[in-house]
């Protein structure tokens, strides 16, 4: 299979997982890149049965509203009862790497208010440790060169992706080199801290509640391994 059948297969899995848990006013949270795109397109089809959605970036947004369904403000609605979203790296504890779209913070402010985040991927983003994908950081602009001095004294290597803007209006770096990252929620929450940065990347602290993972044998459903 290439590598988008297993995008779509996976995405037409999340779709069998969600349905049967929303109700009528449900709100479902929809993620950003190419596996949430399979996954917009495949619930389309059943979007009578969706109250509305929120949505991680604008691109998710407007292709949303393109399919007609509702698209809410994540202040306008008290719950998000379920998350897909797809992932960069995601490790056997359910901990990711996001942000290749540049959607890392609107993600991850999904994710928080999510009862239930459920992950979907290609095989090919499975890994034992974090860290081979370059790690999204984004930054309040005027801070960039400040961060990225910080980045290295964390041992990384940060690039600045230059054609980006995000859709909160910050840059992106991306920071090279981490592999393998040991202690993730600690790393986290170092980089967090580091003023300027507005949030990385590394989804530990909230990591994913289950994983569909699309492989050739078929899609495996994966709970965190403690
Ligand atoms: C968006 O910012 C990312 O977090 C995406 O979820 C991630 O890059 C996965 O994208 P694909 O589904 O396109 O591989």
């Amino acid at each position: 299979m290439t590598q988008d059948e297993l995008k779509q297969a996976v995405a037409q899995a999340a779709v069998d997982y969600t349905l049967p848990r929303i109700e009528d006013d449900s709100i479902v949270g929809i993620g950003t890149g190419s596996t949430a795109n399979f996954f917009i397109d495949l619930l389309a089809s059943h979007k009578a049965k969706l109250a509305g959605t929120v949505a991680s970036s604008e691109a998710s947004a407007n292709r949303l509203r393109d399919h007609g369904i509702p698209v809410y403000e994540l202040n306008a609605v008290d719950e998000v009862t379920i998350y897909i979203d797809g992932a960069d790296e995601a490790n056997p504890r359910l901990e990711l790497i996001k942000g290749g779209g540049a959607a890392l913070t609107r993600e991850k402010i999904v994710a928080a208010v999510a009862k239930e985040f459920v992950c979907i991927a290609d095989q090919s983003k499975w890994v034992d440790h974090l860290g081979t994908f370059p790690l999204p950081v984004e930054v309040i602009p005027m801070a960039r060169s400040h961060v990225a001095r910080e980045l290295v004294k964390l041992g990384g290597d940060p690039v600045w992706r230059k054609d980006v803007i995000t859709d909160n209006g910050n840059c992106i770096l991306d920071v090279y080199h981490l592999h393998p990252i040991g202690a993730v929620r600690e790393l986290e929450e170092r980089i967090n801290n580091i003023t300027g940065v507005v949030t990385n990347g590394l989804f530990a602290l909230r990591p994913a509640d289950i994983l569909l993972l699309g492989a050739e044998e078929g899609v495996k459903t994966i709970r965190a391994a403690s």
